[in-house]
C-alpha cells in the first residue's frame, strides 16, 4: 500500500493500495462512531455499494445509502438538495461522515453537501474511476453545475480520507479508463520524465498502483502550496481551457478525457520542445490529439466561459516533459495561440 500524506487545511491520508474497499468499516470507524451516509451512482452502486454498507454496518456504523444516475447531469441543484434533505432527515452530525464511492461527479456533488450541510461535515472519498483517483478526489475542490456552466457552485472542502483501490478499476470501461490516463499523462508532461518515461514503455499497462501514487503525490505538492488555486494550482489545469472548449462545441460528445488529451496536444504542438513524444504517447493510449473544430470556434466556445474574468486568462504552457509554467494572454491571442497548435 502507498500512503500519500496531504497537509492543506485539514490534513489528511491518500491510501492507495489493491483491496483497500474491504477495510472501508475499518478505517471509516477511526473518523466516526456515528453515522455515514454512502453516496454512489447507478453504475457504481450494483458494483460496490452493497459490500461498502456491509462493510461499514461490521465495524459498528449506522448506515444509509443514496445512489444518483450516473453522468454530469446529477451534478445538479435538485440532487444537492435531496442529498441534504436526506442528510437532515438521518439527523446527522458534523460528528458523522459523508462517503462518496464513485467517479468525479459522485465525488464532487457528495463533497460538496458535505462541504455545505451543517456547514461542514467530514467527506470520505472513495473514487472509483481512474480519473478521481488521480485528480478529483484529492484536493477539496468540490461543487456542482448550473445552467450558466459547469461548477460554478462549489467549495473547498478537503476529505477526511481517500481509500483509492486500483482492483476496482477492473470493471471499469475501457474508455473511461483511458480517459483517466489522459489525466496520467498530463500530470507527467507538467512535472515528472520518469513518470512519462514509464507510461512510454509500458503504455496501457502501466504499474497502477505505482502510477497513482506517484500522481497523487505530484497534486499532493501543488495543493499543499497553493490549495485555494490562487496560483500555481492552475498548472493542474494544463490542455483544460482547450479541452473545455471541445467538449462544449461537441455538445459534450467528446468526453472530458479525450478533450484534455486534444487540448494537451495542442498546448505541446504551439509551445513544448517535446510536443512529438506527447502526441506519441496520447495516440499510444488511443487518445485523440486533433479536433474537427476550428481554432476559431474552439477560441470562441473557450472565451464564452463564464468564470473567465476580464480581458486576460491563464495558460499553462508545457514549456517540456517535466517542466510547465503559467502565462497571462490577453483574450484576443487566444485564436492565435491554438492556431500554432493545430
Ligand atoms: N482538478 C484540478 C484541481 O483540483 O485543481
Amino acid at each position: 500500500m502507498n500512503i500519500v500524506h496531504v497537509s492543506a487545511s485539514r490534513s489528511y491520508e491518500v491510501k492507495i493500495g489493491q483491496g483497500l474497499l474491504g477495510n472501508i468499516g475499518e478505517e471509516a470507524a477511526k473518523l466516526t462512531a456515528g453515522q455515514t451516509l454512502v453516496v454512489s451512482d447507478e453504475n457504481v452502486a450494483p458494483l460496490y455499494l452493497a459490500q461498502v454498507v456491509e462493510n461499514l454496518r461490521k465495524a459498528g456504523l449506522t448506515v444509509s445509502s443514496a445512489s444518483v444516475p450516473a453522468g454530469e447531469a446529477s451534478k445538479c441543484p435538485e440532487y444537492y438538495v435531496n442529498l441534504l434533505n436526506i442528510l437532515a432527515a438521518k439527523r446527522l452530525s458534523r460528528s458523522d461522515a459523508v462517503i462518496a464511492l464513485g467517479g468525479g461527479v459522485v465525488g464532487d456533488l457528495a463533497g460538496f453537501a458535505a462541504a455545505t450541510y451543517l456547514r461542514g461535515i467530514p467527506v470520505v472519498q472513495i473514487p472509483t474511476t481512474l480519473l478521481a483517483m488521480v485528480d478529483s478526489s484529492v484536493g477539496g475542490k468540490t461543487a456542482i453545475d448550473l445552467p450558466a456552466g459547469k461548477n460554478l457552485v462549489g467549495a473547498f472542502h478537503q476529505p477526511s480520507l481517500v481509500l483509492c483501490d486500483p482492483d476496482v478499476l477492473s470493471t471499469l470501461p475501457e474508455d473511461i479508463f483511458r480517459d483517466g490516463c489522459a489525466e496520467v499523462i498530463k500530470t507527467a508532461v507538467l512535472f515528472d520524465r520518469d513518470l512519462f518515461d514509464h507510461l512510454r514503455e509500458n503504455g496501457m499497462n502501466f504499474d497502477r498502483e505505482a502510477v497513482i501514487a506517484r500522481c497523487v503525490a505530484h497534486k499532493r505538492d501543488v495543493v499543499c502550496r497553493d490549495e485555494f488555486d490562487t496560483g500555481e494550482r492552475q498548472l493542474l489545469n494544463l490542455g483544460h481551457t482547450v479541452g473545455h472548449a471541445v467538449e462544449k462545441c461537441s455538445n459534450f460528445a467528446v468526453s472530458h478525457g479525450k478533450a484534455v488529451a486534444v487540448g494537451t496536444a495542442i498546448m505541446a504542438r504551439a509551445f513544448s520542445e517535446d510536443a512529438d513524444e506527447i502526441i506519441t504517447v496520447l495516440r499510444a493510449f488511443g487518445l485523440p490529439t486533433e479536433t474537427e473544430f476550428s481554432p476559431e470556434e474552439l477560441a470562441e466556445a473557450a472565451l464564452a466561459d463564464k468564470k473567465r474574468s476580464g480581458d486576460t486568462l491563464t495558460l499553462v504552457i508545457p514549456e517540456r516533459i517535466g517542466k510547465a509554467t503559467l502565462k497571462k494572454i490577453p483574450v484576443g491571442d487566444l485564436p492565435a495561440v491554438i492556431k500554432a497548435g493545430f
